[in-house]
């Protein structure tokens, strides 16, 4: 199955990456490293998830070389003053026992740190070549408008909720502007895409599963990608197996008009969203 690539200012990156909150200990290592053999190439971690080992030792133990993945991670936000970032990488990178990332993000907006400082301290990771890419994570419209007229900040993506029932135009629309990638995540709405009539209907008129036909339709739209996760070998293939079929315009459409206002990820410190 030949993946499908996105150009992101400039910069490649598999549209389709694997997820890996709550992949952890010998399982986490099994299931990270079977998507690898599958042919995952881009890799989600966090400091939060706490598997930043797990994810070192299987990208090692697939035996794919370093610069054929695209590995992503994200600090919290209680640890974006300046002077913590160049610890909290340092840390990153000798848990993965990589000597950069190629994407960096801010995991949640921080409501105390000044953001032209944390922003700062990031594209300092960049220049050193810690981090290839920077980016944000959970970012409003309000935010990024922040983050892109005020401090001027090269990002090159925002990583936020996204399916089929929870729109993002906004963001899209504004993201777009700036030529950023939006990667989706909890990009099948964590499996209640099984319980859409018209999901399902789809998936039956291409021999697909709902899960499948939702993935496609994320990384059919043009600035979009998507990380979904498991833990089963079945379904890690199956969400792999989405680039031998495609949806025309008027699927693509009917199921954006599903959204509904879904949000499953909800905070208190979670900034003032969009929709
Ligand atoms: N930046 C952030 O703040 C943030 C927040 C949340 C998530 N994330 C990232 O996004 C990734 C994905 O989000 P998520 O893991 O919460 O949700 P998700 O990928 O939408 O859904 C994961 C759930 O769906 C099930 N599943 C996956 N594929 C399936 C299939 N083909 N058929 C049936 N069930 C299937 C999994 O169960 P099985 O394991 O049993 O397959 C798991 O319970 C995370 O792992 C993480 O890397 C980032």
């Amino acid at each position: 199955m030949t993946q499908m690539i996105k150009t992101v200012r400039g910069h490649d990156i598999p549209a389709l990456g694997f997820g890996t909150f709550e992949l952890k200990g010998e399982e986490g290592v099994a299931a990270i490293r079977t998507a690898i053999e599958l042919g995952y190439r881009q890799i989600d971690t966090a400091i939060r998830y706490g598997n930043e080992v797990e994810v070192g030792r299987a990208i090692r133990e697939a035996g794919v070389p370093r610069e054929e993945l695209f590995v992503t991670s994200k600090i919290w936000f209680d640890n974006l003053a300046p002077d913590l970032v160049p610890k909290r990488v340092d840390e990153i990178l000798e848990r993965l026992g990589f000597d950069h990332v190629d994407l960096l993000l801010v995991h949640w907006p921080s409501k105390v740190v000044p953001m032209g400082e944390t922003l700062a301290a990031f594209e300092e990771e960049r220049t050193k070549g810690r981090a290839r890419l920077i980016g944000v994570s959970n970012f409003t419209v309000a935010l990024l408008d922040e983050a892109l007229d005020v401090h001027n900040a090269d990002l090159f993506c925002n990583q936020v909720e996204y399916h089929p029932f929870l729109s993002q135009q906004k963001l899209l629309e504004r993201m777009g502007r700036a030529g950023m990638l939006l990667n989706a995540y909890q990009p099948i709405a964590r499996g209640k895409v099984f319980q859409s009539d018209l999901l399902n209907a789809l998936g039956k008129k291409y021999g697909k599963s709902a899960s499948q036909v939702t993935l496609r339709w994320h990384i059919q739209q043009d600035t979009v990608g998507a990380i979904p996760r498991s833990a089963r070998i079945e379904n890690i293939r199956a969400n792999f197996d989405i680039f031998d079929f495609e949806l025309s315009p008027e699927e693509m459409a009917a199921i954006h008009a599903l959204a509904r206002g879904e949000r499953y990820t909800r905070f208190d410190w979670e900034p003032v969203w969009d929709d």
